[in-house]
């Protein structure tokens, strides 16, 4: 009896315990990363608002914040709810790329996927799923399929928050929502003011709605955290900026919106949103070797793609927008014709230089900037009279080198569309592997901007039918990287930031020195960058007195290993390489990796990284500084310690300087080892490339 009696009260005893572990499951749970040093704890409000929160160590670095949807066809998704069921999953995995930074790549998280369903009528359900990795977080929602959402739901506003715990330095662009053209502020979190920046020099008709930011928005928190925010997978979805509130040192979602259709996003259930995502690092340069971007997007589709080769590439490009000569036919000084596209290949042909951009070649260019009716203007297969396309293609093949198609769309993505197939098609025919995109102008319709969920629909587009066609894409005027380059690698490259194109025709003269040392940590965060490096003719007073490169020429060196891209311009005119020893670093630089090492570095400062070839054994190291001249040591120990090496050393002269001096250049080779230890000194404005190649043994 009395042991009959023990048994009840234990189970009373158990059942209350479980009854009670239950409660607390229902109210709020929590997930860790595999080093347990990221924690996202998620809660229900006392009114079941979704909230969550970020750990990382002891700092709290997102403090509750909530969640949630506004439509315009239903109530808002963002109350009432009660936790159905939670699941948790570890991954631990390493994946492949065809291409990129390393030729390895490990994926591990740990997953808490909520679901969570209305008390009250209509029971919507909804659910979020959240991923802590070492390197940060990423929480997406999910839409399930469900009886009470059957019709298209037109979301007006995604209601994601991300309360910060401290007044931030921060490193950042407008949240503009046609262009990434800008240069980037740096400030306290609280001192963002995007309206004020809101004219663009260059390109007055883009749209900058509020006090927001564009992503990736990079932050360095009081106690040395680095952190930064972005989005991973953004699949038939509006790119989101960020809303600030200075006050609150918060951050919400603000869509890009379409005016035309009047709501940002339409779907279907079921759906995800893509990743909300925040990298963290104890070291700045953490956040380029994260890969937490692309390792929150799906597996490869397409497989090898075996057509498409990592190369760098020249082109008929700098002369125009120097002036030298133009895109149009009618002008007189045609850039695009088939006897200086030949001039282009002899030269990439003698250079270790895979490939050769031409455009203007196209009809259109009459009327393609500054024409409000620039729909049916462009035609992707017709050259102009002075172009044989055929005969400039089988040149190429004949020296070896590739053609890269050019098809400026002057943001007419409907008359794009409409041409699509039949211009890969022929570039198919042709053996053209690679096209440069640009959507230069406001988005035709008026109402959508490059991106919103219908501009963002239409690049995904122009990549899926690339793709039958065996062409990859490097697009300019695009929609920011979310690492769908995982997915669909023939998404090659972007531009998306101030490129180089800006130091020949700038209004207020170009890209400063600090530019390139703020980039690395927030525009390439999103992936790889067409930034066109190489300009050796820094001033080009021959062709105008303005302007010029604001960097030294080893600076421009050093470009190709601390900018990312599988496809990287040597962007200048062949008459100005010619000759020049300091073009033997960009014949012999690579352009796909096995390993990336950042070195050194702090934002809008300097940055060195170390590279080693893929499937061979030369590395390459880049380092550039802003304004300021510095001495930075480095330690080759990444340096395969059986080997010696023999280290080519492009660095700046003694009296370089981005203004007074920038052709002063050193080149000088010594023996190093795993064991050698180098000081690298640059100048204002300057910086250092390095070839090492491993010695005959
Ligand atoms: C803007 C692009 O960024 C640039 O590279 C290109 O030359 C022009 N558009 C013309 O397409
Ligand atoms: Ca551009």
């Amino acid at each position: 009896m009395d042991s009959l009696h023990h048994f009840i009260s234990a189970l009373f005893l158990l059942s209350a315990t479980i009854l009670l572990a239950s409660c607390t499951i229902e109210n709020y749970t929590s997930v860790k990363s595999p080093d347990d040093n990221v924690s996202i704890l998620f809660s229900l409000s006392d009114n079941g608002t979704p909230q969550y929160r970020v750990a990382y160590k002891s700092q709290t670095l997102i403090d509750t914040s909530s969640l949630g949807f506004e439509f315009k066809n239903a109530s808002p998704l963002k109350n009432n709810f009660s936790i159905v069921s939670t699941h948790t999953r570890s991954v631990n995995e390493t994946w492949n790329p065809v291409w990129g930074e390393n030729s390895e790549i490990k994926n591990h998280f740990n997953e808490l996927l909520i679901e969570m369903q209305e008390q009250s009528e209509p029971y919507r359900r909804l659910h979020l799923r959240f991923r802590a990795f070492n390197d940060g977080i990423g929480f997406r929602y999910e839409v399930p399929m469900q009886q009470s959402l059957t019709d298209t739901l037109f979301i007006t506003d995604e209601l994601t928050e991300f309360k910060l715990t401290g007044d931030h330095d921060t490193w950042w662009i407008p949240g503009d929502w046609d262009i990434y053209e800008h240069l980037y502020n740096t400030t306290k979190f609280s001192e963002i003011d995007a309206i004020s920046k809101r004219d663009h020099p260059n390109l007055a008709q883009t749209y900058i709605p509020e006090n927001a930011v564009n992503t990736p928005v990079t932050m360095k928190t009081g106690d040395g955290t680095y952190l930064s925010f972005h989005e991973a997978d953004l699949t038939d979805y509006a790119g989101m900026t960020l809303k600030i509130d200075s006050l609150n040192l918060k951050m919400s979602s603000n869509l890009v919106g379409s005016d035309r259709r009047g709501h940002k996003v339409q779907r279907k259930a079921p759906f995800n949103t893509p990743w909300r995502t925040m990298q963290i690092g104890e070291r700045a340069g953490d956040l380029i070797e994260s890969n937490l971007i692309v390792n929150l997007n799906e597996p490869n589709k397409l497989g090898d793609i075996p057509w498409f080769k990592p190369t760098k590439y020249v082109g008929i490009w700098w002369e125009m927008h120097l002036g030298k000569s133009t895109w149009d036919y009618e002008s007189g000084r045609h850039g695009a014709t088939t006897e200086n596209a030949k001039r282009y290949i002899d030269f990439a042909a003698q250079n270790n230089i895979g490939a050769v951009l031409v455009e203007g070649w196209n009809t259109g260019w009459e009327r393609w900037i500054g024409f409000p009716d620039r729909e049916g203007v462009f035609d992707f297969v017709t050259p102009y009279p002075d172009y044989d396309l055929k005969e400039v293609v089988s040149y190429a093949r004949e020296n070896g080198v590739e053609i890269i198609m050019h098809h400026e769309t002057s943001a007419a993505p409907r008359t794009y569309e409409a041409q699509m197939d039949t211009a890969y098609s022929l570039m198919q025919d042709l053996g053209i592997h690679v096209v440069k995109t640009g959507y230069v102008g406001q988005i035709i319709p008026e109402g959508e901007y490059h991106h919103g969920q219908w501009m963002v629909n239409h690049y995904r587009k122009a990549l899926e039918t690339a793709a039958k066609y065996e062409v990859a894409i490097n697009a300019h005027e695009p929609i920011k990287g979310t690492g769908i380059r995982r997915t669909i690698p023939n998404a090659i490259s972007r531009e998306g930031l101030r490129g180089q194109e800006y130091n020949a025709w700038s209004v207020e003269g170009g890209n400063p020195p600090e530019h390139l040392t703020i980039v690395p940590f927030t525009r390439m965060l999103s992936g790889p960058i067409d930034f066109t490096p190489g300009i050796f003719n820094i001033k080009f007073d021959e062709y105008q007195e303005k302007n010029q490169v604001n960097t030294t020429l080893a600076q421009q060196l050093a470009l190709y290993v601390v900018l990312f891209s599988p496809v990287q311009m040597a962007a200048d005119l062949p008459e100005h390489y010619e000759g020049n020893p300091a073009f033997q670093f960009i014949r012999d630089v690579a352009v796909d990796w096995d390993e990336s090492h950042v070195l050194n570095g702090e934002i809008g400062e300097f940055i060195t990284i170390a590279r080693k070839e893929k499937e061979a054994d030369n590395w390459f190291v880049g380092s550039v500084t802003n304004e300021e001249s510095r001495n930075l040591e480095i330690d080759l120990d990444f340096l395969d310690g059986d080997k010696t090496y023999r280290a080519v050393i492009y660095k700046d002269g003694e009296d370089a300087h981005w203004d007074d001096n920038p052709l002063s250049l050193q080149i000088s080779e010594q023996e190093v080892s795993s064991e050698t230890v180098l000081t690298l000194k640059l100048a204002p404005g300057g910086g250092q490339a390095i070839s090492i190649f491993p010695k005959d043994e």
